[in-house]
């Protein structure tokens, strides 16, 4: 029964084809896991076959390294989570020195997740990565605030975004930029049409939504900071719905991420326009839920007939009888 089931694996595996393109970037699945929930890629290593994957994003890198947020940074809530962990990283100089050259010996697509308090961090960021071998692009952070700007997010604003894309643009000039958009905005395609017209080549939708609980007794956050950002299953309608309006104003490849656990979940995002997804909050419980999810779609696909995941990508919803 096993090798049945093992055969059964390995003949649906090879006849669906799984693989996608994001502008020059082909990946060998759509699955990626999503910055900040896969640390640089190596803690995982020993618990996930990266060459697996289609391949996953590190966690944000900044011109410096920061300690990030005081603890409690993550608290369960119903069907979801918050985090507040306050862009803990090693700054991206570290990066390239420690963690990039055993990085290298993975064949999978590693994308350096970029951010930063200004325009200028973000360019120097990217500089740094410039220099270096072994990454197959940039994905844009752009939920952050602008220090110059009274703190307002770089990424809830058109003007800002053209700026900050245009001068990551500039400096990336070796790899593909991938913005990551926030949902927190009164319309997203205005906000996603500004990082197409600035240069991005792909748009991530999207950040997690900012949110807060507290204790009434106390009167403190359950966090260690006042606020954080929700994520998981609670946030996956509200997502879907993004990647939906915006594949219908956009031209350039979206990866869609918010609340992916199975593979259903994989193909609604896919069927609603996005080119590949990403895997946040479900490897909290599950660290080999990319890989999981890797192995689950080709028969999920084969039982719908459908044997090129390129197939389901933004079909017009089906009227309702
Ligand atoms: C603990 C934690 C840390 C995160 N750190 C980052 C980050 O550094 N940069 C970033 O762009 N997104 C970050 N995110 C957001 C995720 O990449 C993702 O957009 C979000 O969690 C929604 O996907 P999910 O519901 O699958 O988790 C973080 C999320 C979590 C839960």
């Amino acid at each position: 029964m096993r090798v049945h089931a093992i055969l059964h694996e390995v003949t649906s595996a090879r006849a669906v084809d799984l693989s996608v393109q994001i502008g020059a970037l082909r990946l060998r699945n759509p699955i990626l896991a999503a910055s900040g929930t896969f640390g640089y890629g190596l803690e995982f290593a020993h618990l996930v076959n990266l060459n697996r994957l289609g391949g996953f994003v590190t966690k944000g890198l900044s011109r410096e390294p920061i300690e990030g947020a005081p603890a409690p940074r993550l608290y369960p809530t119903p069907s979801g989570m918050l985090n507040a962990v306050g862009l803990q990283n090693v700054g991206v100089r570290a990066f390239v020195a420690e963690k990039l050259p055993v990085l290298r010996k993975f064949d999978t697509a590693v994308l350096a997740n970029v951010f930063g308090c200004t325009r200028e961090d973000y360019v120097e960021v990217i500089r740094v990565l410039e220099n270096a071998e072994g990454l197959a692009g940039y994905e844009l952070n752009i939920s952050c605030p602008n220090v110059k700007r009274g703190g307002l997010q770089f990424g809830s604003d058109p003007s800002l975004v053209s700026e900050v894309v245009g001068a990551a643009r500039k400096a990336a000039s070796k790899r593909p930029l991938w913005v990551k958009l926030s949902p927190l905005v009164t319309d997203i395609v205005l906000i996603a049409r500004a990082a197409e017209e600035a240069g991005a080549d792909a748009l991530t939708v999207a950040n997690t939504y900012p949110a807060m609980a507290l204790d009434f007794h106390t009167g403190r956050s359950r966090l260690g900071s006042p606020t954080g950002g929700l994520s998981g299953p609670a946030i996956k309608p509200v997502t879907l719905r993004l990647v939906w309006e915006t594949r219908k104003a956009i031209r350039s490849p979206i990866i869609g991420l918010g609340g992916i656990e199975t593979a259903d979940d994989v193909l609604e995002y896919l069927s609603v326009g996005a080119s590949a997804v990403q895997v946040g909050t479900a490897s909290f419980a599950d660290p080999k839920a990319s890989e999981r999810l890797v192995e689950a779609l080709p028969k999920v696909l084969m039982e719908a007939n459908i044997f090129n995941v390129n197939n389901l990508r933004g079909r017009p919803l089906a009227e309702n009888s």
